[in-house]
């Protein structure tokens, strides 16, 4: 691991209370990721996976520790740096595609341009460029219940890369999808991930997958880091 890292958390830690109860769900994690790689996150369920990930997509904020990101401490932001954080800086996507029903895919991806104030035309190219991009361009005017799951995801993806981040965050991307379009969907990852610009952090059970395209893994249990492997 040569290049610096694009993400350094230091004793991360997030506690939920529910009632009087203290639930530890992400407990002193010290991470790097370095710029350019495919790091995957696994887990069992309930091991905080998707924590972190909110944590580092600015989603949610730590009880304890920090988050540095791009040379930014994530976790001093206030709300407003955090918006412009969230909107730039990380894309994310979801099991669930969370894609808007009544807009159509190129509508879908252009939503992020509407709110960093794009115009209308330069929108339109930029999300048809990035739908393209995902192998969608043939899909433009589709809706979501006209699409596939793997489509719908895609288009999730271009979405994610609309304003440009240099981090893609994806918290079980394939959790929806059968093993073959998982494949692609990972792949695809993998592709944007190739020229090395944007860095990917990916949950996945899919073991797999995970061996065949993640740079380095990290294994948590009970919201601690058990374990962590690399390669070149
Ligand atoms: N908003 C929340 N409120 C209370 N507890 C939560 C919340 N989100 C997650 N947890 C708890 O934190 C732990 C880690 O959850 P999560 O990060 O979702 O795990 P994973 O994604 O690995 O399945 C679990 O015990 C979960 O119940
Ligand atoms: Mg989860």
């Amino acid at each position: 691991m040569n290049a610096p890292p694009i993400i350094q958390t230091r004793s991360l830690a997030k506690t939920y209370l529910i009632g009087d109860v203290r639930v530890a769900a992400l407990e002193d994690v010290t991470l790097a990721v370095a710029e350019g790689r495919f790091m995957a996150v696994t887990g069992a369920s309930g091991s905080g996976k998707s924590t972190l990930l909110n944590l580092l997509g600015g989603l949610d904020t730590p009880s304890a520790g920090t988050i540095e990101v791009d040379g930014a401490l994530v976790s001093a932001m206030n709300r407003e740096a955090l918006a412009r954080y969230r909107r730039f800086g990380a894309g994310m996507i979801f099991q669930s595609f969370n894609l808007v029903p009544a807009r159509t895919a190129l509508e879908n991806v252009e939503l992020p341009l509407v709110f960093s104030n794009v115009d209308k035309k330069e929108r339109k190219r930029r999300a048809a460029e990035l739908l393209e991009k995902v192998g969608l361009a043939h899909r433009a005017n589709h809706r979501p219940s006209q699409l596939s799951g793997g489509e719908q995801q895609r288009v999730a993806v271009a979405r994610a890369l609309a304003n440009g981040p240099r981090l893609l965050l994806a918290d079980e991307p394939t959790g929806n999808l059968d093993s073959r379009t998982s494949r692609e969907i990972v792949g695809l990852l993998a592709e944007l991930n190739r020229g090395r610009r944007l860095t990917v952090v990916m949950v996945s059970h899919e073991e797999s997958l995970v061996r065949e395209y993640a740079h380095d893994v990290v294994r948590l249990r009970d919201g601690r880091i058990v374990g962590t492997e690399s390669r070149a």
